[in-house]
């Protein structure tokens, strides 16, 4: 049996808060999650209410007895901000500790200093959570992309200016009171001209081009701009052209090689045609899309912002350094989580019990009473209807195209055969699933 592997928590809000909250949930996560224990927590103030239950005797206001305690094997930084962040993160490398931090505005000016360290000490300093929130797309380029060589990275990597932008566009909601709702939400930064400004998308998109060409890059010199000089009648017109606006994020190469590379970086408001995928990405959600050779383009999408889904980043950094400390365990060990092997008998249920929605069309005569009693077979099998239309009536016949609501494959059958026994009926002719 493996030993626990110890964490040691740097803050308790929005992410840290909910990183708490998987650990003391392990059950029906990979069985890696329940070998990870909760030894410390540093606040700043022992009196705030926290939203997750935790023993009182865990927290401290005292980081470094969170680095310098002897169980704790991985720090988790989720303070945030320049300072105290980046010297804990360096006094827990010094301390032999591997780290997990979610602090872009850290990684984006001082990632080579830590990276240094890190080296030099033989711990790792993992950041899935500082780009993307839940996306995995830091490990993905570091690694599932390592054969490509690539040429562009570019995406919407703020949650909260795309929540704003989002908001206005479809409620023309006002922009103070939608930056409020994000800011309750957990979404924005300490101080959200981070994310107003475009400075946050360019702490990500700065760490993004130094993982994506492989060289850091001097963050101050990204050129940025960010939505809160963003005029609605430009968002207006940009929409009776065929637009939607979104903050882009861009790094790209300049030349086939160099020495240094040449590199574009920008964040700026960007007008996106409305058939674009990142014309979709809504909400709190991010998207980015790298293109690469041979791969061509890639699209990461998902929720960019909030306690689960940076957790859930967080929480996967944890057990890649657990793994890792597994494998080295001995001759014979593997990491168990590029292993992949199960851990548990799995059983597909019964065919007849799969739920879901149906897509399905009838050939039919084309008489009086044959959509009521197609109806009919389904109401009294319980199938619920969403839609059903009649297409193509002539003497030769007609169809008829209905849409469910989600029912089971069993009741489906049963009232798809009641329908065939109809004399009406001349057949099945499609039966499709239905999102
Ligand atoms: P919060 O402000 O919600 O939480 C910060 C936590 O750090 C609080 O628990 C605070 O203590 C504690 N803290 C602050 N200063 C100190 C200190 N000097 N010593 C000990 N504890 C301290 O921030 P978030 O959780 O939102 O963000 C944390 C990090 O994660 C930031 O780097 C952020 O950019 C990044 N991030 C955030 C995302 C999000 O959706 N919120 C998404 C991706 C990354 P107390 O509670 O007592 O005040
Ligand atoms: N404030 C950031 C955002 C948090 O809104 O995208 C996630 O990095």
């Amino acid at each position: 049996m493996a030993a626990k592997v110890g964490v040691g928590l740097l803050g308790l809000g929005t992410v840290g808060g909910g990183v708490a909250s998987i650990l003391q949930n392990p059950s029906e996560r990979h069985p890696l999650v329940g070998e990870l224990e909760l030894i410390r927590v540093a606040v700043r103030d022992l009196n705030r209410p926290r939203p997750v239950a935790l023993d009182e005797s865990l927290l401290t206001t005292d980081p470094s007895a969170v680095i310098q305690d002897p169980a704790v094997d991985v720090v988790v930084e989720v303070i945030g901000g320049l300072e105290p962040a980046r010297s804990l993160i360096l006094q827990a490398i010094a301390a032999g500790k591997s780290v997990v931090t979610a602090n872009k505005a850290v990684i984006a000016r001082h990632g080579q200093e830590i990276a240094e360290a890190a080296a030099a000490a033989g711990v790792y300093v993992l950041i899935e959570a500082a780009v993307g929130g839940g996306i995995p797309i830091i490990e993905p380029l570091k690694q599932s992309l390592g054969g490509n060589r690539i040429n562009r990275v570019s995406g919407i990597i703020n949650g909260t200016t795309n929540y704003i932008l989002t908001r206005m566009a479809e409620e023309g909601a006002a922009y103070d009171a939608v930056l409020k709702d994000a800011q309750e939400l957990g979404y924005a930064e300490a101080d959200p001209a981070a994310d107003v400004d475009g400075l946050d998308a360019a702490d990500k998109i700065a760490i993004l081009a130094t993982l994506a060409f492989g060289g850091s890059v001097d963050r101050a010199a990204v050129p940025t701009d960010g939505i809160s000089g963003l005029q609605g009648v430009d968002v207006d017109y940009a929409n009776q052209l065929g637009y939607g606006v979104k903050l882009l994020a861009v790094a790209e190469r300049m030349a086939e090689s160099g020495d240094p590379l040449p590199l574009s970086l920008r964040v700026q408001p960007t007008l996106v045609p409305k058939d674009h995928p990142l014309a979709g990405v809504n909400g709190v959600n991010n998207a980015i899309l790298v293109e690469g050779d041979p791969i061509g383009r890639v699209m990461f999408y998902g929720p960019g912002a909030g306690a689960g889904p940076t957790a859930s980043a967080v929480v996967a950094d944890i057990l890649n350094i657990a793994g890792i400390r597994q494998a080295s365990e001995g001759p014979g060990n593997v990491d168990p989580l590029l292993a992949a092997s199960s851990w548990r008998p799995c059983a597909l249920v019964d065919s007849g019990d799969i739920r879901q929605r149906h897509y399905v069309r009838f050939k039919t005569k084309d008489a009086p009473g044959v959509i009521g009693n197609v109806g009919g077979c389904f109401g009294q099998r319980n199938v619920s209807i969403q839609s059903i239309v009649q297409f193509n009536a002539s003497d030769a016949g007609a169809e008829i195209v209905v849409i469910t609501h989600e029912v089971s494959q069993r009741q489906m059958n049963e009232a798809l055969d009641a329908i065939q026994a109809l004399p009406e009926v001349s057949g099945l002719a499609a039966h499709l699933g239905c999102l």
